[in-house]
């Protein structure tokens, strides 16, 4: 199985001395290629921590990242950000579009970043768009669409520079259940046509349990992951 992550005994500690937090203790772990893995664990548990160390948002403490062929933990923040625009699409909780910008344009602007010229650019948003359910809402701002609707914008925009690896901090969170859900299908249709690889986290059973793999983690370690290895 290829390897898109891999973790190898990474710690996280915040703080100093008597006051530091163990967010995460000796993690070891793999993401596959097509894997649809969700991180469980209580709130608190080191989920947010484990993805931002994933993409490079954050160092751990100690221990080994790889994303594909490269330490993540050598690279310079320029190159780090380079790799996060290239190789990694992002779902936030918080939907974290650019407000003053229409669903087209926030599913278009990694596409920019990367130099993708204007009539190719268009001609993929557009099918995103309309693959993620939002066609004729293209000119919408995030403001004029439903919490449901703008978190199917976050994930137009993450897999629109069709990224080896989508990370999704607690995607549904903010969305009720049957909208959660509907997010769930979006994504497992995208994993399973597209071959999309997917890491999320949650704390809800209703989305842990459409995972294909689920990794839990409880005070910062793996506490179980049924993933094949
Ligand atoms: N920036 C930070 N500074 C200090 N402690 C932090 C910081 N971020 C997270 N923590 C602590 O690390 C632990 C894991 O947090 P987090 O990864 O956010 O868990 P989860 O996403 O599962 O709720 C918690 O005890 C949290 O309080
Ligand atoms: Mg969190």
């Amino acid at each position: 199985m290829t390897s898109i992550v891999q973790l190898t005994g990474v710690t996280k500690d915040y703080g100093h001395g008597d006051v530091s937090v163990h967010a995460l203790r000796g993690i070891d772990l793999s993401i596959h290629k097509g894997d649809f893995a969700a991180v469980a664990g209580p709130s608190g548990s080191g989920k947010t921590t484990l993805l931002n160390i994933v993409s490079g948002l954050d160092k751990p403490t100690a221990g080994k990242v790889m994303l594909g062929g490269d330490d993540v933990t050598k690279m310079s923040a320029a190159q780090l950000s380079r790799l996060r625009l290239q190789r990694i699409g992002f779902v936030f909780q918080a939907y974290n579009l650019m407000p003053v910008l229409t669903a087209f344009e926030n599913a278009e602007y990694v596409l920019m970043m990367q130099g993708v010229p204007t009539a190719e650019r268009r001609e993929r948003v557009m099918a995103i768009l309309k693959q993620v359910g939002l066609a004729g809402m293209e000119h919408r701002f995030p403001r004029e669409l439903s919490g449901g609707q703008q978190q199917r914008v976050a994930i137009a925009r993450a897999i629109a520079s069709r990224p080896a690896l989508v990370l999704a901090d607690e995607p549904t969170a903010n969305l009720d259940s049957a909208t959660g859900s509907a997010l769930l299908d979006l994504m497992t249709e995208l994993n399973e046509e597209h071959g999309t690889t997917f890491l999320f986290s949650s704390h809800d059973s209703n989305v842990i349990n459409r995972a294909k793999r689920l990794i839990r983690i409880k005070d910062g370690a793996i506490d179980g992951d049924d993933a094949p290895h």
